[in-house]
């Protein structure tokens, strides 16, 4: 039944709430028992250490790149940064100039496009490990009208043609990337692709597939989807295809979604009455009113093969629908493969999918729908540091037709309300979930929650939570999964139970009321807020790249990509390699193969609030008078080429 404790309230958005940063008794007590487990010495350690102390046992030999926050980005010493690939340079021959007064939605679709997140390196020949030569695979998120287009306001007050520039601006690119002695080159050849808003269908698979709540005017069969939206994080799968996550799909949406048969399943994705999408102006599709099962076409995990350019992309229901920030694979023990996701969004739940068939690393085409069955369950965090995943299955516990469910399909579309029923843990915004593949831990992200409450509030959805332990989290968290099995390969992702941590609590530990924590020695420049994106060096180093540091700091910090061993006596102690110009997020880190270089996609550059086409905050990364900031790819990298961190 209708439960409105659950739906989202986006018109709570921006409210306030009394300052309370008591870091809360359940925390103190997992970081105590971590503290234990990792022995006598190391529980001192867990303290917040003065910003003055000197990093101790890291093994990241780099000095934390300069905490300068203006329109410039900043490596470390030693390190140097080159812009890959930015918005609107050309993928093919045949694509015009880039020319931000005279950008057409056909030649958009020749160009890199706008937002960039996500980022894979994949070798090329397949199956090599190259690291100077293999196709860069991005999602592009969003696009920021008042910084593409001139006169446009901050609400995106855009016209028709403009709106097809950002259609084509959304999606995926396929780049192949050539190093040629040490500088990165776009390589203008045969696997170079665009997947946007405009003109490409995506199959739709899985058990949703083709189900009456997914059929429109224009896709009768329920199987179709023009094009994939609000691409964010991703992942890789063992076969060497790419997924790519479908987040805040809700935002595209005109109308008043509560006058449509699907009105409770949109009131807890977010779509809702809602006046300011500018695409819904001109396109019927985005009008909730006349199309009530479109916003049911995204939300999905989409799978593509970029060494094949003329394949066609596909939607995995399987995986369930909600705000995808990623997805990210692991192979089981026994063959199966764990998928997992986390739904960003404030009180939202961290998903798990393992398949039905095992992964067969001899024969790549046997893997094609390994992805479309499988059992999907959410997680459940216990205080005495136990993490259980309950499965999400039409028939059992609650996801019954008592509650309004026909199928497996309906178990699917509204993963939210399902997870809701089976009494999952709502999560401080959980972002990038990524195992570590030399010791078989998994790590989420949980990027900040101002909306964290105290443990007596009436509303018990947003109480603090043993994962989720400070009221007012404007910081966020990193948490570790510990699958039972052993390390690495042992690992088994595809358990019941597993054991969880908190591995970094974000803010600036000198300051005794941030309830920050770290490992010993983290210094001055090296903390970090907003753990957005998760990747994992060769060395199996965690590193974490942040959304959001300039309004967590005061002065503002530049957001950034930040290293931290897991283990040993750095063991999350973060170090800062990169800082990011004025307005942008850092997302990515992706490595190639031999540790040499990381690919950092740098969002929404001149982003900060004020800016205009004529007045960004940033003109990153060309600083040309009349060229607007460019999200863009940046290599990073030692000037004397070692690997990185060593
Ligand atoms: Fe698109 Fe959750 O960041
Ligand atoms: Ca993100
Ligand atoms: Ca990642
Ligand atoms: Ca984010």
């Amino acid at each position: 039944m209708h439960d409105p404790a659950n739906d989202f309230e986006p018109e709570d958005v921006g409210v306030e709430r009394p300052m309370a940063t008591t870091f809360s008794a359940i925390a103190e007590t997992r970081l105590s028992r971590r503290a234990a487990l990792l022995g006598a010495a190391a529980a001192g350690a867990m303290a917040a250490v003065p910003a003055a102390a000197q990093t101790r046992g890291s093994s990241l030999t780099f000095k934390d790149a300069p905490v300068v926050y203006d329109d410039k980005s900043r490596v470390a010493e030693g390190y140097r940064e080159q812009v890959v690939v930015r918005w609107g340079d050309s993928l093919f021959a045949d694509a015009p100039a880039f020319d931000p007064l005279r950008q057409t939605g056909a030649g958009q679709e020749r160009q890199f496009g706008y937002n960039c997140d996500f980022t894979a390196f994949m070798p090329l020949p397949l199956g090599s490990k190259s690291s100077t030569h293999g196709l860069l695979c991005v999602n592009h998120e969003y696009c920021n009208s008042n910084l593409m287009f001139p006169g446009v306001n901050a609400r995106g007050n855009i016209n028709k043609e403009q709106c097809e520039v950002e259609m084509s601006a959304h999606g995926l690119s396929v780049v192949e990337v050539k190093k040629e002695g040490s500088a990165w080159k776009i390589v203008q050849g045969r696997y170079n692709r665009r997947l946007s808003m405009s003109g490409m269908a995506f199959r739709v698979a899985g058990p949703a597939a083709g189900h009456p709540r997914l059929r429109t005017k224009e896709d009768p069969t329920g199987t179709l989807v023009i094009g994939t939206l609000n691409n964010c994080a991703g992942g890789t799968t063992p076969w060497g295809t790419v997924l790519t996550g479908e987040e805040n799909f809700n935002g595209y949406f005109g109308g008043d979604a509560s006058k449509t048969p699907e009105a409770r399943n949109h009131r807890r994705y977010g779509v809702q009455a809602y006046n300011g999408a500018p695409w819904s102006n001109h396109f019927e599709r985005f009008q909730v009113e006349k199309s009530w099962n479109e916003p049911n076409r995204f939300g999905w995990v989409c799978e593509y093969d970029p060494y094949d350019p003329n394949s066609s992309p596909v939607k995995r229901t399987a995986l369930g629908r909600f705000k995808h920030e990623g997805a990210t694979c692991v192979v089981c023990p026994d063959g199966r493969v764990a998928v997992y996701s986390g739904d960003d969004e404030r009180f939202e739940y961290v998903y798990r999918f393992v398949t039905a068939g095992k992964f067969d690393p001899k024969n790549r085409a046997a893997n094609r729908n390994l992805l479309d069955e499988g059992t999907l369950s959410v997680a459940k965090f216990e205080a005495d540091g136990t993490m259980r995943w309950l499965p999400l299955v039409f028939g059992q516990g609650p996801l019954t037709q008592a509650n309004g469910f026909e199928s497996q399909a309906d178990v699917l579309i509204e993963a939210r309300r399902s997870a809701d029923l089976v009494g999952a843990t709502p999560m401080d915004r959980p972002e990038d979930v990524e195992t570590n593949p030399v010791t078989g831990r998994t790590y989420i992200a949980c990027t900040y929650n101002e909306r964290r409450a105290a443990a007596d509030a009436a509303d018990a959805r947003t109480r603090v939570n043993p994962a989720n332990p400070r009221v007012d989290n404007r910081t966020g968290q990193v948490v570790e999964l510990i699958p039972p099995g052993g390390r690495g390969a042992r690992a088994d992702h595809a358990a019941d139970v597993f054991r969880w941590e908190l591995f970094i609590l974000g803010g600036d530990p000198a300051d005794p009321k941030s309830g920050a924590k770290y490992g010993p020695g983290v210094s001055a420049e090296g903390w970090l807020a907003a753990p957005d994106n998760i990747g994992f060096d060769p060395k199996g180093r965690i590193w974490i790249s942040t959304d959001g540091m300039p309004t967590q700091a005061n002065p503002p910090r530049p957001d950034g990509a930040f290293g931290a061993d897991t283990e040993g006596p750095g063991r999350a102690v973060t170090k800062r390699l990169y800082a990011a110009p004025s307005g942008a997020e850092v997302c990515s880190p992706c490595f190639t193969p031999d540790g040499r270089t990381v690919f950092l996609a740098i969002q929404h550059p001149g982003e900060a609030r004020g800016s205009t086409f004529d007045t960004p905050s940033s003109r990153w990364p060309d600083f040309r008078p009349g060229i607007p900031p460019r999200p863009s790819i940046v290599a990073v990298e030692r000037i004397d080429g070692k690997e990185i961190g060593t």
